[in-house]
């Protein structure tokens, strides 16, 4: 018997590049999704597909059983992601997972919660198998300011606010665990790390993993955009703010038990994250 072949699409991402070995290790045929040709997953078929070029997902799709579907915040975010629903229900593909975000919602006051939202509402009316992951914040978004922190400090406007911020590897086991399991059709999943912790405790955890002094310092959101501007597009660094704005209100601290549940092993905590990513943040030190 053939073994079933699963799509991921943004295989080089965040979530993506974790998902591709977590799906080889339980015997799937893994497809996984780039648009740079010369990119290769060990174990894996490579597919060079772009979500803004239909007839790319076409090819990549044909003889997929079951698809992961995450893209990288762009404006257009939710419709490439509708649009490669559509297409993946026309070429026969089984089951959809989709990568949304803790809280999505249609009302929701942060942009990037209402396009997930958007997405989700689409998909359940497709009539496929298939399942939502609303992971919290990455742990591993942390190494977007590996730079400050191999100065001894990062900051966010975020306050002493606490969020059930999870590590990216267990978003890849969980989604790995519900692309080749069974009982999942129609639920949604919200991937929480094991406790919720402040960006305060968040600092103290590199500081114990990498030996150095890192302090977290509370920023107004003007300021923190402030440093920013130039560095993001604007949309991306307003969505950004109302995202702290929402972690900062205390709307992102609730733990759920789903990765436990999904994978048998437990999330991940902070201090693991940091012990494991203690020589990037090294890297970023000597390179400064
Ligand atoms: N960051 C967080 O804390 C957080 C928390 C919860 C949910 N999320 C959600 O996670 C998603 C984004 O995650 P991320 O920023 O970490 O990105 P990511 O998953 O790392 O995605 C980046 C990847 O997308 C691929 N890509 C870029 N443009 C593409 C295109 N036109 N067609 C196909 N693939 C394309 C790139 O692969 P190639 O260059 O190889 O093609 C790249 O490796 C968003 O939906 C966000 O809302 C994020």
């Amino acid at each position: 018997m053939n073994t079933p072949t699963v799509l991921v699409t943004a295989a080089t991402g965040t979530v993506g590049s974790a998902l591709v070995p977590a799906l080889r290790s339980r015997g799937v045929t893994v497809r996984a999704m780039t648009r740079d040709p010369g990119r290769v997953f060990p174990g894996a078929e490579t597919v060079v597909a772009d979500l803004r070029e239909p007839e790319s997902l076409v090819a990549a799709l044909k003889g997929v059983d079951a698809a992961f579907l995450n893209s990288p915040s762009a404006l257009d975010a939710a419709a490439l992601q509708i649009r490669f629903a559509d297409l993946a229900r026309d070429a026969g593909v089984h089951r959809l997972v989709l990568l949304s975000q803790y809280e999505a919602r249609a009302d929701s006051p942060v942009r990037f919660l209402r396009w997930h939202a958007e997405v989700e509402a689409h998909v359940e009316k497709l009539g496929l198998d298939h399942t939502v992951l609303r992971p919290n914040l990455y742990l591993q978004a942390l190494l977007a300011f590996a730079g400050p922190i191999a100065q001894g400090w990062f900051a966010a406007p975020v306050g002493d606010a606490a969020v059930s911020a999870i590590d990216t590897r267990d978003i890849a086991d969980a989604a790995a665990a519900v692309l080749t399991g069974t009982g999942h059709s129609g639920r949604t999943y919200t991937l929480t790390g094991p406790r919720a912790v402040t960006h305060h405790e968040i600092a103290a955890a590199l500081a114990g993993a990498t030996g150095r002094d890192v302090t977290f310092h509370d920023t107004p959101a003007d300021q923190f955009a402030a440093a920013l501007t130039g560095l993001l597009p604007p949309w991306q660094l307003d969505g950004l703010v109302e995202d702290y704005a929402h972690y900062a209100r205390g709307e992102a601290a609730e733990v759920h038990t789903s990765v436990t549940d999904l994978t048998g092993q437990p999330a991940r905590d902070v201090t693991d994250f940091a012990r494991d990513h203690a020589t990037a943040f090294a890297a970023a030190a000597n390179a400064s």
